[in-house]
């Protein structure tokens, strides 16, 4: 089974030529031998950026030097204006404090505490559709940010403060140009990149918000009357080594991560598998058994029998992992497959290249989630497969998120029927995350009577 066919990829493209083609069409436009190569340099006049996709090299940046290659400040900058001082952007002690704070929040157990509010806001989600045409990559938006709001905030997305958040992360997202990009852009550090008066103004308008419940949160914890969520828990745990929590602004900070990286992320994994999943009706039937079945009394420890949607959502990660790319920085001279890499070199590991690599994946651009039954699968799934980094700075919620997009595909294939629509073939392009050029068009019906569950719809709280 095969998704969309990339157009014929160009072999040799500049590095303008590139950085263009990574804006516009990050699927075909890629050279074909980047997804062959173990390695490639991009030489500007300032510095060097080199994509990695060797799975030792891979394993040597992430997983065993962490320290050795922190998050590329090129990178950092973009970001900086929305979210401070977070846990994305620190590196070294500042870093590790902050995960020593955060990382309780998303253990097993509370992942556990969290699954009644993913439940409400995917039930939300299967009874806000509509039959007909839909564009599915806002649906998918609304309701990854929902998730979000219920399980950090305990509000609904209804509410009249998520509504002003999610609208302003909207704009900002749409103003952000590719942020990766500044790996390549042969400019040197000094010249300024500049964030326009519009960017800054949703990043103050977001923040603002933020800050707001943040405050609202502290009054109530201060009173004895916080819910028991991720807001709380995060507000309350101490550093164990320190005993230090988060002050207001450091957890404006956190929160402004949470909203962005849990959010974006979910939805275009959530878009892309609905995508894959209507261009290919007999896996959907498949998951629309298995969805059924849970539907029908949905618990958290029944998310584990959830074998099929689990693997189509693994593919879509694979074939569209939603951080295409992740950059470093060397802060040393490195010797790379035979090649001497300088200090300061941006190092960029690419799930994008590196799950679609010709050498190392069976079929590596169709859609098979019965793959990871296979010897091939298996293998690449433990060495070639990183839609959530690896290592030390693993995706905090990456536990939350398999959980949230597996239960969300349940919750939507069980009362619903996807099917492409002629003509509108989503093309991905890379924001902050990959999102479609002119959106995910599909054509939707009920399920009406297909199975144990029916029109699970109406059972919303
Ligand atoms: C399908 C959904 C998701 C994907 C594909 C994803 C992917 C990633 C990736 C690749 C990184 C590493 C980025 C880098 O090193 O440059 C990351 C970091 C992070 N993610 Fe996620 N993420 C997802 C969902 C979430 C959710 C739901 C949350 C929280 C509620 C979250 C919170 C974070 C945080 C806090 C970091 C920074 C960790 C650190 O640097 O120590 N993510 N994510």
């Amino acid at each position: 089974m095969t998704p969309p066919k990339p157009a014929p990829r160009p072999d040799k493209v500049s590095l303008w030529r590139y950085v263009k083609l990574f804006r516009d069409d990050i699927l075909s436009a890629q050279p074909a031998r980047l997804y062959r190569a173990w390695m490639a340099e991009f030489r500007t006049p300032f510095f060097r950026s080199y994509l990695v996709n060797d799975p030792k090299l891979v394993r040597e940046v992430l997983k065993a030097r962490p320290l050795d290659f922190p998050k590329s400040s090129r990178i950092s900058e973009g970001l900086r204006p929305l979210l401070g001082n977070s846990v994305f952007l620190t590196n070294g002690a500042d870093w590790q404090r902050q995960r020593r704070i955060i990382d309780p929040a998303f253990e097993g157990g509370r992942l556990r505490e969290t699954f009644p509010a993913m439940l409400d806001a995917a039930r939300a989600a299967a009874a806000r559709l509509t039959p007909g045409e839909t564009e599915i990559e806002a649906e998918a938006s609304h309701v990854a940010a929902d998730v979000i709001f219920r399980t950090l905030f305990s509000i609904p997305i209804g509410s009249d403060t998520a509504q002003a958040v999610f609208r302003a992360f909207r704009a900002y997202q749409r103003e952000q140009p590719i942020l990766n990009i500044a790996a390549f852009l042969p400019l040197p550090r000094w010249v300024p990149r500049g964030f326009s008066a519009r960017t800054r103004d949703s990043a103050r308008k977001i923040r603002g918000l933020i800050e707001d419940m943040t405050r609202a949160r502290q009054t109530q914890i201060a009173a004895g009357a916080a819910p028991d969520d991720l807001a709380t828990k995060i507000m309350t745990t101490a550093d164990p080594m320190t005993g230090q929590r988060f002050e207001t602004g450091e957890m404006v900070d956190q929160v402004a991560i949470f909203f962005l990286a849990g959010h974006e992320t979910s939805a275009s994994a959530i878009g892309w598998a609905l995508y894959l999943l209507a261009t290919h009706p007999q896996a959907q039937d498949r998951v629309a058994t298995e969805a059924q079945e849970f539907m029908a009394a949905p618990a958290f420890s029944g998310l584990s029998r959830l074998r099929f949607t689990r693997d189509v959502f693994r593919e879509a990660l694979r074939l569209y992992p939603p951080v295409p790319m992740m950059v470093r920085q060397t802060t040393g001279s490195e010797r790379f497959r035979d090649r001497d890499i300088p200090r300061a070199a941006q190092i960029v590991l690419s799930p994008w290249h590196l799950h679609r690599h010709a050498r190392l994946w069976d079929n590596p651009d169709g859609f098979d989630p019965d793959r990871y039954a296979t010897d091939n699968g298996r293998e690449c799934l433990r060495h070639a497969y990183i839609p959530f980094s690896a290592g030390a700075r693993v995706c905090t919620g990456a536990g939350f998120a398999m959980a949230e997009g597996v239960l969300m595909l349940a919750a939507l294939t069980a009362s619903w029927r996807f099917a492409p629509v002629a003509g509108k073939v989503p093309v991905p392009e890379a924001h902050l995350t990959v999102r479609s050029k002119n959106g995910i068009w599909l054509s939707l019906a009920r399920r009406e009577g297909d199975g144990p569950a029916g029109d699970g719809v109406a059972r919303s709280p």
